[in-house]
This record gives C-alpha cells, structure tokens and sequence, in this order.
C-alpha cells in the first residue's frame, strides 16, 4: 500500500500526511478486478467510442504541420481560447476576453489542482457538494485547505426512477455550512456521481449565499453538454452577482470523448484566471499542444453534433437504466453526466463496498461504490454507481449479467 510505505530507516511515512488518507484510488483496483475476471468495466467514466473523426483527423494534421508540438502559448493557443469564448458566447450569452479570462489546462483536473493551489491558504474551508469527485478532497488538502462537506439527498418518491427520483441540495445546511473561514464553494453540475443537474432555484441560492458571504466559487461544469429530458445546465456564473467570483471549469474529455486529449480550461475574470495560471506554470507549464487545436475545431461543431451526442448518450442511458431496474436496483433518475446511481437495498444489500468487491465474480461486472466520494461514509454506503457511455450492445449483455446474478 502506497500510504503507509516508508523508508528503510526510519519510522516516517513515504508519502505526506496531507495526502496520507488518498493512497490508491478504487478505480484503480476495480480496474485491476475488471482485467482479472474479465468484467465489463462500467466504473470509470471514459467512453469506449473516440469522438468525430473530423476531430482526430484535426488532431493528426496539426502534429503533421507542426502545429503545437513544442511548447504552447502559457495561456492556451490563441485559436482555442477563442473557441472556448465562442462557445461561452453562443451556449449560454457569457462573454470572455480570450486574451484574459481564459486558461487552457491539462483535463479540468489540473484546473481543478491549479485553482485550489491558487485560491486557498492553509486553514482555508471550502464547502463543496458531497459525495464529491475524488481529485476535491485531494487538491484542498494538497492546498491545505479544510473541507466542509453538504450532502445531496435522495429526494422522497416514488421508487421507479422514471418519476424523477433525484439527489437534492438542502439549502438550509448550504447555508449554515459556511463561516468566517470559508473561502470558496466548490460546485459542480450536472453533477458526478449523481447525475444531478441542479435547479434554477438550487442555483439561484448558491449565488445569492456567494454574494451575501463574498465568496469566490469554483463551478466544475464538465458534463454540461450531457443534459437530458427536460433538465436544463445553467452555468453559475450567469447569476447576477456571480460573473465576478466564478471560475467555471470545463472538459474537451467529457463532450467530445476523447478523455486521453487532456485538454481542459477555466473562465473567469482576469484576477481569477491570472491566479490559476500561477499555479498551472508550475504543475505542467503548458499542455496538449496539438490536441488544442483539433479542440478548437471541435467546439466550432455545429449544434447538430452536440445534439446527436446528447442523445446517443440518452439511449445508452436508458439501455442501463432499465437493465438496472430489470435486475432489482433502485435506480435514480440521471437527468446529466454519464452515470447512474443505484440503490441497492432492494437487493438485500447494504454495504457498496463489498457488493463492489463481489460484483465481478458474481456478475462479471464492476461498479463503484458512492461511498468513495463522501467524508460521511454512512451516508453513501448503499448507493453504487455504473457508467454507461460504453457501446449499446456492451450495456446489453452487463444487464443480461446482472439479471442472471440476482
Ligand atoms: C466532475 C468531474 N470533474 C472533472 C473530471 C476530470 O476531467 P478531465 O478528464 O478533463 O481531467 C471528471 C472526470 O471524470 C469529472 O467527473
């Protein structure tokens, strides 16, 4: 075990004490369990299909003509920072300076890691949505930070998924999760693992407590191409007051499936962007340099792609959905992102962890259990979450598995 390693002559751990608690993710040993019994591996959120041809093809050019493969412009190429502007502009009418409110990053990780070394001193709180995606915790404690977590809750209902079963934000414990020390909210939406999306009114709060408190927040919005039914992405930092105090986060990895690109990016005001870029130099310099440009390409698609995106992954949704069902999961609705969560005390079950560590001998499929990304273990443990942007046919026979295990 990476964590508690230490070095031949003294009793002193290899690995610090602020990142002691982080040692191997899950996914990395279900994905060792997915390789070893030969499971379908629907626990890490990539996608088993590369995105457009036209995209990779616009990758391959720029390595051919030289473009981006010594180091980049430290902000991004200025062909990218444009598209990500654009887009802003065209999705949601929220105009960026490409020179400086934007920063191309490697995968929104790194804006994640940059943003939170910038902003935060040690001692700093910062309250984010639990469960949370699990580089959160790591990057607020690498930065010293102090993490104050909200839990989402199952919202009351009928148990048959269809009828919108969700994970809700109590508004009242947002709220009293802030104090004097609180320096940032670190928000996301549609939200990982629960495939929340979260409301105008939900939203609406959040930005009204951010002003009322004058915090900076971090809004990680990497799904927000992947909305479904009638659920609308609404981008934080289009309330009133929020322009100023939000840098939004966002993915080529997730919208346009090639999560191996890295390519990320942040926008936010000049002060804001200018701080994370003090950070990146020092992580990674510059990244992805011909992968920019194939991305700027990509965000230059016309609504037609991103349409049909949306609802191939509405299919694959609803394929795993009912499958799920079909097996005696509790399914809660996915209104965004490419998970579902599941419930699975209907099937006798409790604790995620061991239904996880069983599952792919039992049924030749891995999950992963919700658990991982809440602090209040408690409070996750009967829930497991399955990915489903994998090709149809392979969510057909992983629920066929799971009906013929329980
Ligand atoms: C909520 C969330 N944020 C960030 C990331 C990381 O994105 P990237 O691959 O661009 O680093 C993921 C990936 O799964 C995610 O689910």
């Amino acid at each position: 075990m990476t964590s508690t390693a230490s070095a031949p002559d003294s009793g002193r751990p290899l690995l610090n004490r602020r990142l002691a608690e982080f040692g191997t993710t899950i996914f990395a040993e279900m994905s060792a369990l997915a390789v070893r019994t030969g499971s379908i591996n629907l626990g890490q959120g990539f996608p088993d299909t590369d995105g457009p041809e036209e995209i990779r093809e616009a990758a391959v050019r720029a390595l051919r003509d030289g473009r981006g493969n010594q180091y980049p412009p430290g902000p991004g190429v200025p062909e990218l920072r444009t598209a990500i502007t654009a887009h802003q502009q065209r999705r949601y009418g929220l105009s960026y300076d490409p020179d400086t409110e934007v920063l191309v990053t490697a995968g929104a990780t790194e804006a994640i890691a940059a943003a939170l070394l910038a902003l935060l001193e040690p001692g700093d709180e910062v309250v984010a949505l639990e469960p949370y995606y699990d580089s959160y915790a790591a990057c607020i404690a690498m930065a010293g930070g102090t993490r104050v977590p909200v839990t989402l809750r199952p919202s009351e209902g009928p148990r048959d998924g269809v009828a919108g079963r969700r994970f809700r934000l109590d508004l009242d414990e947002l709220r009293a999760a802030v104090t004097d020390r609180t320096r940032l909210l670190l928000i996301n939406t549609p939200h990982n693992p629960t495939g929340t999306v979260l409301t105008r009114a939900e939203l609406t709060a959040i930005a009204e407590l951010a002003v009322e408190r004058d915090l900076l927040v971090v809004t990680d919005e990497v799904y927000e191409h992947l909305v479904f039914d009638d659920a609308e992405h609404l981008p934080l930092a289009g309330f009133p007051g929020m322009r100023e105090r939000t840098l939004t986060i966002g993915s080529a990895g997730k919208t346009f499936s090639f999560t191996g690109w890295k390519v990320g990016w942040v926008t936010g005001t000049p002060g804001l962007v200018s701080a994370v870029r003090s950070a990146k130099q020092f992580l990674t310099y510059v990244n992805s340099g011909p992968f920019q440009y194939a991305v700027a390409e990509a965000l230059s698609l016309p609504d037609s792609y991103f349409d049909a995106f949306r609802a191939d992954m509405l299919v694959k949704r609803d394929v795993l959905a009912a499958g799920l069902r079909d097996a005696g999961f509790d399914v809660f609705t996915t209104a965004g992102t490419y998970f579902i969560t599941t419930d699975i005390r209907p099937l006798g079950e409790s604790d995620g962890f061991a239904f996880c560590r069983a599952l792919p001998e039992r049924a030749g499929v891995v999950a992963i259990p919700n658990a991982v990304f809440y602090d209040h273990r408690e409070a996750g443990a009967p829930f497991v979450r399955f990915a489903f942007c994998k090709k149809v046919e392979v969510l057909e026979e992983a629920a066929k598995r799971l009906k013929g295990a329980f």
